[in-house]
């Protein structure tokens, strides 16, 4: 397997892919994990989807640099996907669903495209469960902004608590969740991250007048000027079954 993220990420899907099987990797972005999916241990063929060109681009020039040949990408909104009914045996996800602003059609896209019985496999974030240390007053109020711009653009910081209570909605057979925390980008990073976006927030011509916003962008400077610490991400896990 490539080196990558996918034993974090797409870990608890590893051990369910089988020879010959086909993977969509739904909001792929640059790719990262469908070239694990796409070489991992048994040939699988893994397709990425994502609806921005420019992270296609990155991904498709990564594939070709690590001489990948079992993985393709193709550009897509995720309620829209460009495959027929039934057509897949694995619908693999990792943070789309909390960027999504109606998941449950995003789910019914997952169910025509995947085969009878064939599995889901989501992985989304719950910002309520975030582990930050030291989560200072300065800390929780860059991230209540981030909060606020992330629903404003649609999405839901805590759709991890829900997302096994959509799937169920949309029809999918033996649900099972679990929440599991691991790093992803460090605590400093996250701080630099958070600030640049509300920054830019406050800028924009709507963003100016909210004193809401501003506030939280001078925490998120405060935050970026303090000392380092600890950033896990608590990820909600659900596989399911297409009946
Ligand atoms: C946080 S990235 C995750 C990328 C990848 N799955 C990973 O884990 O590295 C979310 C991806 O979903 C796509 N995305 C986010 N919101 C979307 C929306 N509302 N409609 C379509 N795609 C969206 C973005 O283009 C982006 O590549």
């Amino acid at each position: 397997m490539l080196e990558g993220y996918a034993p974090e990420t797409a870990g608890f899907v590893l051990p369910l892919l089988g020879s010959g099987m086909c993977v969509l990797d739904v909001g792929c972005g640059r790719g990262s994990v469908t070239l694990s999916l796409g070489t991992a241990v048994h040939p699988v063929y893994a397709l990425g989807v994502d609806a921005d060109p420019e992270q296609l681009a990155f991904a498709r020039t990564a594939a070709r640099r690590a001489s990948v040949s079992t993985v393709d990408f193709v550009a897509a909104v995720p309620h829209a996907l460009p495959l027929p009914r039934g057509s897949v045996d694995v619908v693999f996800s990792h943070a789309l669903l909390e960027h999504v602003p109606a998941p449950l059609d995003v789910l019914a896209e997952f169910a025509r495209v995947l085969r009878p019985g064939g599995t889901l496999a989501l992985s989304t974030a719950d910002w309520s469960r975030a582990k930050l240390r030291p989560k200072t007053a300065n800390v929780d109020a860059a991230l209540r902004g981030q909060y606020l711009l992330h629903r404003r653009a649609g999405g839901d910081p805590f759709a991890g608590r829900r997302v096994g209570e959509w799937v169920q909605r949309a029809g999918f057979r033996d649900v099972r969740s679990r929440a599991r925390h691991h790093e992803g980008i460090g605590y400093r990073e996250l701080a630099r991250s958070v600030e640049e976006r509300l920054a830019a927030a406050v800028q924009s011509p709507v963003g100016e007048r909210d004193p809401q916003l501003a506030s939280a962008a001078r925490s998120a400077w405060m935050w970026v000027r303090g000392g380092g610490g600890d950033f896990s991400q608590c990820w909600v896990e659900v596989l399911a079954r297409r009946e």
